[in-house]
């Protein structure tokens, strides 16, 4: 099954995968010949190159250079759609940032310049942009972070205004998304993502939709209803949605049979919980082949995540793939 074709049969606009490129997967050409197929994916999301530290290494000093070649594979292998990953986030921020005291007022000065830089420079090759990531704590209080911790709250919505004033310099149509994890379920988070999408509105900020990131467990992925019902809680606000980072992984290897059935069923119940919402437009895996996952990474012992590499070969399909075409399908 062709994943984003399928994905655009009911209405989608994309299916698709983020990518950590420019990395050591360049050289891997059964990697490039799978990602560059615009029948599977017809989207990419940079897994890093865009983030702060990438973009703005030394203060006003901006290389693009790394975002670029992300959205070039994108135009250049059947003119996809780019997801814009991330302006405003506690991760990957520079050292530069890290490194002093500022007051408030010269550290938003700092998150201006870099958003109206960025958003302004890749324009309209990006679809969306992630504005702010992650913003909240689990219990839906705000996460800590250097913008959070200096600025207050405000940084938040300061983050947005500053997005929207960049876009509005493009002239172009660019979307603006808040983008989360452990928001798929309804819970305290999902709540307090309800939340900043209404006072953002309340404000008469842009807001056009919410990332619903997907990053799952096999064995605790929330159920269907739970997916869907979370999902409306944020279109009934008059957003769009997408899950732009879908994995599933294993908290214990190796896996086996039965494991790999209820993976799949995971990603089926995940990519079906998009399919039947309108306002769902598109799916992003969080790259597609256990080989280049983040999550051994970050969570030693664990992984096993993506739909390629079965068994720890290179790039066999694994049951989770054909769970998403079925999803795809409306099987
Ligand atoms: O490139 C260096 C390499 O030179 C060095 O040897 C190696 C040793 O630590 O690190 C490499 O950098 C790593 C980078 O990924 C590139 O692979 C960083 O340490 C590592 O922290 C970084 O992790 C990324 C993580 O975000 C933190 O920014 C992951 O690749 C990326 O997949 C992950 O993506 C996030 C989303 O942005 C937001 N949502 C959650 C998601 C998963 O954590």
């Amino acid at each position: 099954p062709y994943l984003n074709l399928l994905a655009k049969a009911k209405g989608k606009l994309w299916f698709g995968t983020a990518t950590d490129i420019p990395g050591v997967e360049q050289q891997d050409q059964e990697y490039m010949s799978i990602l560059n197929d615009s029948k599977i994916f017809g989207q990419l999301t940079p897994a890093n190159a865009m983030k702060f530290q990438f973009t703005e290494p030394e203060q006003n000093n901006f290389t693009y250079a790394g975002g670029q070649e992300v959205i070039d594979l994108a135009k250049q292998h059947g003119n996809r759609y780019v997801r814009c990953h991330n302006l405003v986030w506690v991760t990957e921020v520079s050292e530069w940032v890290l490194d002093r005291n500022w007051t408030a007022e010269a550290l938003t000065e700092v998150m201006k310049n870099h958003i109206y830089n960025v958003v302004t420079h890749f324009g309209d090759s990006c679809y969306s942009w992630d504005v702010v990531n992650e913003a909240l704590n689990d219990n839906g209080t705000w996460a800590p972070s250097v913008w959070f911790d200096t600025i207050g709250p405000e940084y938040f919505y300061k983050a947005y205004q500053f997005a929207e004033e960049a876009v509005k310099l493009t002239g172009k149509d660019i979307k603006l998304y808040y983008n989360d994890y452990n928001i798929e379920y309804p819970g305290p988070k999902a709540t307090g993502v309800v939340g900043l999408v209404k006072e953002l509105k309340r404000r008469k900020l842009k807001i056009d939709g919410v990332g619903l990131e997907t990053h799952y467990e096999v064995g605790t992925a929330p159920s269907y209803e739970q997916q869907i019902e979370a999902s409306k809680m944020y279109t009934a606000l008059g957003v769009d949605i997408a899950r732009t980072e879908l994995d599933v992984r294993f908290t214990q290897l190796p896996y086996n049979s039965s494991g790999l059935a209820l993976q799949a069923k995971e990603y089926y119940d995940a990519v079906k919980s998009c399919v039947d919402i309108r306002q769902c437009i598109g799916m992003t895996v969080w790259d597609f082949v256990d080989k280049y996952s983040w999550v051994p990474g970050t969570f030693p012992g664990k992984g096993g995540a993506d739909i390629y590499g079965l068994g720890n070969s290179n790039y066999t399909r694994k049951p989770a793939y054909y769970a998403v075409g079925d999803a795809l399908a409306g099987h």
